[in-house]
């Protein structure tokens, strides 16, 4: 069955859009939980605007299955991880103005920085995925520094439309088996929903989605847990 790592990071997003304490990030996890959620996915951007440090030291603390931390190769996030130690980190680009990630993490730009950013995470305990965007060539570059797993983006997937869309998914389809054949855990994430996340998880040999806007914008509707449980439903 494949994993499903819920993304909260939108539930901090409504408390910090009026400096509230509530919502809370770790009564929702809870909630998370118990629809049966396989971990929970946090993204600590440069800029905080959602999840913030506190969050994350309190999560660490409370959730009962795994924490996955996004985050940017900042050098004071990356030393905030290695004290976190989160189960799990996946190592995203970030760019001030964007709304959400954007795209794959350029890993021959940051090759330099990623050896030695990866022995020092491991060092710590965590393992470390890279998110990048589903091309062989990325890959094999994240497997050559000693990446555990690799989640592929999915967003030209979700926002496609007809041929390009059949096309995008061939392609993930395609690269998912290079990302097996090398030894790499298989993610992927972003841009998922209740409507397009079926056909990524039949693909052969995937371990775990982290899905966020989708599940916080349906639990607006049949609450957070509910929310969660019917997109488990779907990974089966
Ligand atoms: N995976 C990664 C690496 C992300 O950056 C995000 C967005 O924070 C997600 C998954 C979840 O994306 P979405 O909110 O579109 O489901």
């Amino acid at each position: 069955m494949v994993k499903l790592g819920v993304n909260i990071d939108h539930i901090a997003s409504i408390r910090q859009s009026r400096f509230t304490k509530y919502p809370d990030p770790v009564k929702a996890a809870a909630s998370c939980e118990k629809g049966g959620a396989d971990g929970i996915t946090i993204h600590l951007r440069e800029d905080r605007r959602h999840i913030q440090d506190a969050d994350c030291i309190l999560l660490r603390k409370k959730i009962k299955t795994k924490l996955n931390l996004e985050m940017s190769l900042n050098p004071g996030i990356i030393s905030f991880a290695k004290k976190l130690r989160p189960d799990d980190v996946c190592i995203v680009p970030e760019k001030r103005k964007e709304l959400t990630t954007e795209g794959g993490l350029n890993v021959f730009k940051y090759e330099k920085t990623l050896l030695k950013v990866i022995p020092a995470l491991h060092k710590n305990g965590i393992r470390v995925s890279i998110f990048i965007e589903p091309n062989e060539k990325n890959i094999v570059l994240s497997k050559k520094l000693g990446a555990d797993c690799v989640e592929l983006h999915t967003g030209k997937y979700a926002v496609s439309r007809g041929e390009a869309k059949r096309k995008e998914l061939l392609r993930i389809k395609s690269v998912s088996k290079k990302v097996l054949d090398l030894g790499l855990i298989l993610n992927a994430g972003h841009g998922l929903h209740y409507g397009n996340t079926l056909k990524i998880a039949q693909i052969p040999g995937m371990n775990e989605l982290n899905i966020g806007h989708s599940i916080i914008a349906r639990a607006v509707f049949v609450g957070l847990e509910e929310a969660v449980r019917e997109m488990k439903k779907l990974l089966v």
